[in-house]
């Protein structure tokens, strides 16, 4: 492991935004935190948000400088990655961001019923080939209504038109209730506050003159949710 690596490991244990659970603080019980974000680590009662993936916390960072009246956490398992928020956080004194270093198929022990009020999806790896895998599927999607609040909202932006399109069809195939859905965010102007927000990931793609997208659609907590039966090849 490289000499920066092993300093941002060191360094991370310091940062009081940041919880890394142990494998089987997470894996088979419930995390010390769960339930407990709001009274614990941000002291108020406003909405929690999570961003799933959310790698060096770009997006984790900039909304809560920019919404101070919402708690964010920055989920990822690259803890070297999440030191470039974690440390943001700490040297600016944010107050209401912080970052779990976990797993999202076990975010589900650290997050309370109920929990969380919104979910970033941000750049996503794609995962063409297997449909599980993908963060916004539902394999995924069933986990996420263990924690996200009934009808809570979920925030795709990706640069990959498949995803897109793949998400899109999950909704429709669901009936679930899609807020909006826009294959290029910065050609037709949309993105304000919420969207001008560019990640690592963002900025790479947008200097390759790739289209951003963007949807959310409301996930509701009554039925079972299938896969759509999509090929990719229609794409
Ligand atoms: C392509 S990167 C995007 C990072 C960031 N959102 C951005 O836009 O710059 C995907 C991130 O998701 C994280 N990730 C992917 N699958 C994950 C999982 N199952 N649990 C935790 N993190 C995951 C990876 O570690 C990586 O940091």
């Amino acid at each position: 492991m490289g000499k920066d690596k092993l300093k941002r490991f060191e360094e991370n244990k310091s940062f009081s935004c940041l919880y890394q659970p142990d494998f089987n603080e997470v894996f088979r019980g419930d995390y010390f935190m769960k339930g407990k974000w709001n009274s614990g680590q941000f002291q108020n009662g406003n909405p929690v948000v999570l961003e799933l993936g959310c790698g060096r916390g770009e997006y984790t960072v900039e909304l809560a400088r920019r919404f101070p009246y919402k708690n964010f956490i920055g989920v990822d398992i690259k803890g070297a990655r999440m030191w470039r928020g974690a440390k943001t956080v700490t040297e600016e004194g944010i107050p209401n961001a912080a970052f779990l270093r976990c797993r999202i198929e076990f975010a589900q022990s650290a997050f309370e019923f109920d929990e969380v009020s919104e979910i970033w999806v941000t750049f996503p790896d794609p995962q063409k080939k297997k449909s599980s895998k993908r963060l916004t599927s539902s394999y995924f999607l069933e986990r996420y209504r263990r924690f996200l609040k009934d009808n809570g909202i979920v925030h795709l932006k990706t640069d990959s038109q498949f995803l897109h399109r793949y998400t899109l069809e999950l909704i429709k195939h669901n009936k679930l209730e899609l807020i909006e859905a826009n294959d290029d965010i910065y050609g037709t102007g949309r993105a304000d506050a919420l969207l001008s927000v560019k990640t690592r990931y963002e900025s790479q793609f947008l200097s390759q003159r790739m289209k951003i997208t963007y949807l959310s659609f409301k996930l509701r907590k009554a039925g079972k949710l299938t896969e759509p039966e999509w090929d990719p090849e229609d794409l």
